[in-house]
């Protein structure tokens, strides 16, 4: 049984992430999307949103399951048994940050293996952020995001 971890921030998640799980879906047993709730950090959704808008998009994925987080990665990954580390890459640019984040957990976890996972190269250019700052602005954003995401989005700009 080959236990895996996806972290991040998913604020929202987006159709790169999906992308990301539903191949992740059919290489490991267990897949655990960490929420991270990192109170430094100011997010759109809360920590809870996150994870619920987060259910409602992976209703078709057989292997996952869904947590949020504070603190060491590392510990999160320890108490859900989890060997495997899920990274995605989507351009040169991230493979700076992603590698110092790989070789500081191995340093600290040694039996947690990072696997990266190349993301559509429809979604290459894609990141939450940018979700976010289109949505702000009235602009399109289907087909980036899930339509729950979308209609979810949409709702909480409007506040
Ligand atoms: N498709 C679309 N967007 C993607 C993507 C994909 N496949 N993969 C990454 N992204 C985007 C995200 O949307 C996000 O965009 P944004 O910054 O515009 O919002 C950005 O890439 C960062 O991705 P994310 O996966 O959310 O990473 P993060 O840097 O916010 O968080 C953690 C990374 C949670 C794994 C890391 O901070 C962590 O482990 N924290 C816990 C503390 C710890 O253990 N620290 C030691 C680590 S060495």
């Amino acid at each position: 049984m080959t236990r895996a971890i996806y972290p991040g921030s998913f604020d929202p998640i987006t159709s790169g992430h999906l992308d990301i799980l539903e191949r992740a879906d059919k290489l490991f047993d267990e897949i655990t999307i960490a929420v991270i709730e990192n109170p430094d950090k100011q997010t759109l959704f809360t920590a809870e949103e996150r994870v619920s808008l987060i259910k409602k998009c992976c209703k078709h994925l057989k292997h996952v399951k869904f947590g949020s987080f504070h603190g060491l990665l590392v510990d999160y990954a320890k108490e859900k048994k989890a060997t495997v580390l899920i990274r995605g890459l989507r351009a040169v640019s991230d493979f700076d940050y992603e590698f110092q984040m790989a070789l500081t957990n191995r340093k600290m976890s040694p039996n947690l293996e990072t696997v990266f996972l190349m993301t559509d190269h429809k979604y290459s250019y894609l990141s939450s952020s940018f979700v976010r700052h289109i949505a702000k602005l009235g602009g399109k954003i289907k087909g980036l995001v899930p339509a729950v995401i979308e209609k979810a989005l949409k709702e909480k700009v409007k506040k």
